[in-house]
């Protein structure tokens, strides 16, 4: 079999099992198995496989008709600049988190030293990002899950960051070490209801913990509210990611506890996605 109907049969499969992006899925897949680039596999389709890459390409084809992230498959996801470590144990990196990089590097210059909580770091794409961009900042990262935490920590090996954030494995309700400049987040915030209507790569492959907050979805959010008026530093900026239909519970949740409102960004749907706020007292 050659290339091209090895991607034809791919093609087949996926798409008689609902994968939307079953063709560049099909070729993603198919790079994997010859450890290629797909721009490898697409400019040379009459080339030969050999049998035995034909067999690990259609078991990758069995893992992705079930419905696991090809993040997941590949043990990888870029985020911001950086490629990412991931499995199973954290969730996959999205697109709309970036925003909330995008914001922090608004409000600190380059050589900045600043001093940054990352709440629910999953893998760790976002603080490592920052502190990317802003060398002489420092961070801590905490998350409730212990696995996510050690793939936190190779990913900042990875990035040769392990001596600039610290990864502690402890829940947000019991944290209360050091003053920060700014805290930020991107929290589990899907409710009971959305939870259940969640696509089935999503609720069958990513940790339920790093998506679902409760009835309303806001529980995790309102302790990174609390917790966050005891760990900002006077005018420290509180930066996170909400759920769709959240924006007014989550602006009078910051207000209430004495939070200046700076400004709520859009994603790229045009839903509002994410808040800058300071902490005023
Ligand atoms: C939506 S994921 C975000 C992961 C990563 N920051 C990202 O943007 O890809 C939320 C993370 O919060 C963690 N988490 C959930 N409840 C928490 C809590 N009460 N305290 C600390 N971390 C929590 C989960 O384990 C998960 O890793």
């Amino acid at each position: 079999m050659n290339y091209l109907s090895s991607l034809n049969y791919g093609n087949k499969i996926l798409k008689s099992n609902n994968i939307r992006s079953y063709k560049l899925d099909s070729e993603l897949l198919l790079a994997k198995a010859l450890n290629k680039s797909r721009e490898d596999i697409l400019t040379n389709l009459n080339f030969t496989l050999e049998q035995k890459e034909f067999y690990m390409f259609k078991r990758l084809l069995i893992r992705r008709k079930k419905k696991e992230p090809i993040a997941y498959i590949f043990n990888q996801k870029e985020f911001w600049k950086y490629k990412f470590l991931v499995n199973e144990d954290v969730l996959i990196p999205r697109p709309e988190t970036e925003i909330i990089v995008e914001e922090v590097l608004k409000l600190t210059s380059y050589n900045s030293s600043k001093l940054f909580l990352d709440i629910g770091t999953g893998s760790g794409c976002l603080i490592l990002s920052i502190v990317k961009e802003r060398p002489n900042s420092q961070g801590a990262a905490i998350d409730i899950s212990k696995k996510a935490i050690k793939i936190a920590i190779n990913n900042a090996k990875m990035h040769h960051l392990e001596n600039k954030v610290k990864f502690i494995n402890i829940d947000i309700d019991k944290f209360n070490n050091n003053k920060y400049d700014f805290i930020v987040s991107n929290p589990p915030y899907i409710n009971e209801i959305s939870f259940k209507r969640l696509e089935a790569n999503v609720k069958l492959f990513e940790p339920t913990i790093a998506l679902k907050a409760g009835l309303d979805g806001l529980r995790v959010i309102e302790n990174i509210i609390k917790q966050s008026k005891k760990l900002l530093k006077k005018n420290g900026k509180l930066i996170f990611e909400f759920g769709e239909n959240q924006e007014n519970k989550v602006k009078n949740l910051l207000m209430e506890n004495k939070f200046y409102i700076n400004k709520v960004c859009k994603d790229i749907r045009s839903f509002p996605r994410v808040i800058v706020s300071t902490k005023l007292i």
